[in-house]
């Protein structure tokens, strides 16, 4: 990652703008306007970038090398439209709205508009985040090393060339920190279950899930592997995987909640 971050402008300083925001900042941003409504969202800035309430206090000089929109996807359509000025200029357009296609954002951006559409995740503000990317075709390889650089800011980066498929991107790792958050929230009710105290419950899942993330992400094993390492033959890991591993149970479970996840993804696109 040596690419140097050029000027900036965030529209939306909510949490994932927030986290991005200050993965660039440790970067070093050279300079970062921030358009954000809700002035205590972005506070925290305050001091490291020009805060602003609306797109019309945009100063008349200031050219973006690129504009990154983290507002929801139900705020696009009023909201783009002001920033259409900086396509002419070259700018990179980089939109972490879930569902808005590059279609929809060139209807307000322009035609031209040379835009990347990214699903990251809320891990990011732990710079732990895996963003998928999409570039739309006119989009440099200068513009793509560029967005490539400003999402490695806050976790990993892997590109999609197809569009359609951010959906299952947005089903499996966009969401996919609410699935492991449930899965700390039924361990901790289980341990309840067979008598442990509930302060207790509640450390524990949250160290067994946290720390099983953590040696994940330390090893070169596969998944799979990592759990063979933990189930001894006729042991008692084996018997709650026998529940768990059922077809019918979290194999299924899991393949349906990502099939209608992102069977809406699918539906909210446009
Ligand atoms: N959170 C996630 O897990 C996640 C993951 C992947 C992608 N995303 C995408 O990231 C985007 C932001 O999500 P979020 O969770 O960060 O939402 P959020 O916390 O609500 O942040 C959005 C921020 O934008 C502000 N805003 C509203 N209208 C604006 C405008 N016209 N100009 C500038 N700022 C405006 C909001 O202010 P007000 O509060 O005053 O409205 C809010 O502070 C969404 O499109 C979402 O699809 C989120």
């Amino acid at each position: 990652m040596t690419e140097t971050l050029p000027d900036l402008l965030l529209i939306g300083c909510g949490k994932m703008g927030g986290a991005m925001l200050s993965g660039w900042l440790e970067r070093g941003l050279s300079r970062a306007i921030v358009v954000e409504p809700h002035a205590p969202a972005a506070a925290d800035f305050a001091h490291r970038a020009t805060i602003i309430p609306d797109a019309t206090a945009i100063p008349a000089d200031f050219a973006p090398g690129a504009v990154v929109f983290a507002i929801k996807p139900q705020e696009a359509p009023a909201t783009l439209p002001a920033y259409a000025r900086f396509t002419a200029g070259g700018a990179l357009f980089v939109s972490i709205m879930a569902g808005r296609s590059v279609a929809s954002m060139r209807a307000a951006l322009g035609e031209d508009a040379a835009l990347v559409r990214a699903m990251p995740n809320t891990p990011a503000a732990v710079r732990q985040g895996f963003t998928a990317a999409y570039a739309a075709p006119g989009v440099t390889a200068a513009q793509k090393s560029l967005a490539d650089a400003l999402l490695q800011a806050v976790g990993e980066v892997a590109w999609v060339e197809d569009e359609d498929q951010i959906n299952p991107v947005t089903a499996v790792s966009g969401g996919g920190p609410a699935y492991v958050f449930l899965l700390a929230e039924v361990m901790e009710k289980a341990a309840i279950e067979q008598g442990l105290p509930p302060d207790m419950a509640r450390r524990m899942a949250r160290a067994t899930v946290a720390g099983s993330g953590a040696l994940l992400a330390a090893s070169t094993q596969d998944a799979a592997e990592l759990r063979r390492a933990v189930t001894s033959p006729k042991g008692t890991t084996e018997r709650a995987l026998a529940v768990l591993m059922d077809p019918q149970a979290w194999p299924a479970a899991m393949s349906k909640a990502i099939q209608a996840a992102t069977d809406r993804a699918r539906e909210l696109a446009g």
